[in-house]
């Protein structure tokens, strides 16, 4: 079996963390693991594999040698080193939204669009934003079946989807303090903010332009109709979603129920009566997309509501990344076969 160089920048952040447990959860054949980020980082140490690891500054050096680059580091750092790692012969797969817009990059979610990786040797791929990710692996199965109209989605976002300062706004708050470093323009325990990232011209944010346009091109369906609002939760991890989606066609609502049952990489709870619904504190530490109070929208014709919830460091980053890296994995080595 070939074994890989794998550099992980972003190691000392929530995602590269997590990243580094999922590679050894999934027994990723590693050679060589070089925990990158920045300066601040230099000299510290992250866990992997049962031992400790030297984090380095990140610099051109240490791409050398390296197969595949995990990238968690924000779109500026992804920007700065994505094309250094290219040149030096790595594939990247970036965790930012740096590249995620740009036509010749792939941006992936392995259960739904693994062909496009299938037909090109991109060197620089995509993941896709986290509360993305949950959104398109509810709707596939009911896109493949009977076809989609219009969705409209509203996001309750947990901290940890603002990184490591996120949490710590929302622990500093939740024990009366003021936090010195905010992650949020208003304090967030006790809060609910309409608001993550920027406001364009139109009043939309940038975190619920990501959810139209990267659902519209995993989906490669340009003129998919998707209204989002995105909201930050004083929850700590796992983002839920309100859904609610017009099919294109009849359907019926056992018949869903049974197709995302069997939905690999889904877990449909829902029974009402017993309050079995899914909860962040269900799927945290999951890498399934958890769905519940599946019901008829009578407000529309062919309406389905939905609630889903999935943990944003594992399905929605951390996860799905990894996922990524085996599919370029079995590609690679099957062109090599051949
Ligand atoms: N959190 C989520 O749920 C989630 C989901 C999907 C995608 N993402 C994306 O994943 C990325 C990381 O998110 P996170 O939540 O892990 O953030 P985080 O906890 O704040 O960690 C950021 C990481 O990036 C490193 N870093 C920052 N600027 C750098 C630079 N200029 N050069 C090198 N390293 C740098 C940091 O290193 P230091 O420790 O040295 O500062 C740290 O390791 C972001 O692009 C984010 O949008 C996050």
């Amino acid at each position: 079996m070939n074994r890989y160089t794998v550099a992980v920048l972003g190691a000392t952040g929530l995602v590269g963390r997590t990243m580094l447990r999922i590679l050894e959860d999934r027994d990723f054949p590693i050679s060589t693991l070089r925990p990158l980020a920045s300066a601040r980082s230099a000299g510290t140490t992250v866990p992997f594999d049962g031992r400790l690891l030297d984090v380095s500054a990140v610099d051109a050096q240490q791409f050398e040698g390296v197969d595949i680059a995990l990238f968690s580091a924000g779109s500026d750092a992804a920007r700065e080193w994505g094309p250094v790692a290219v040149e030096r012969g790595a594939v990247v797969i970036d965790n930012s939204s740096a590249f995620r817009d740009k036509a010749d990059v792939p941006l992936i979610v392995p259960e739904i669009n693994a062909e496009v990786l299938r037909d090109a040797d991109p060197r620089i791929i995509s993941n896709p934003n986290c509360s993305t990710i949950q959104l398109v692996m509810a709707l596939q199965p009911l896109r493949v079946r009977y076809g989609i109209r219009r969705v409209v989605v509203c996001t309750y976002q947990s901290v940890s989807g603002a990184g490591k300062k996120g949490i710590d706004q929302l622990h500093t708050e939740l024990r009366g303090e003021n936090a010195q470093v905010r992650a949020f323009a208003h304090p967030i325990a006790d809060n609910v903010l309409p608001h993550i990232a920027a406001f364009d011209d139109d009043g939309f944010t940038t975190e619920e332009r990501k959810l139209i346009h990267e659902t519209r091109k995993i989906f490669s369906d340009p003129a998919l109709r998707i209204s989002p609002t995105c909201a930050r939760v004083p929850v700590t991890s796992c983002h839920s979603e309100a859904v609610h989606v017009e099919l294109a066609g009849e359907y019926d609502l056992e018949e869903v129920r049974e197709l995302l049952e069997n939905t690999t990489g889904i877990i449909v709870i829902d029974d009402p009566e017993s309050t079995a619904y899914p909860l962040p504190t269900i799927a945290v530490g999951r890498d399934e997309v958890f769905v519940g109070r599946i019901r008829r929208d009578a407000s529309v014709e062919n309406g389905l509501a939905l609630w889903v919830v999935a943990d944003n460091l594992r399905k929605g980053a951390a996860t799905n990344a990894v996922q990524i890296a085996e599919l370029w994995r079995e590609r690679s080595e099957s062109t090599q076969l051949q």
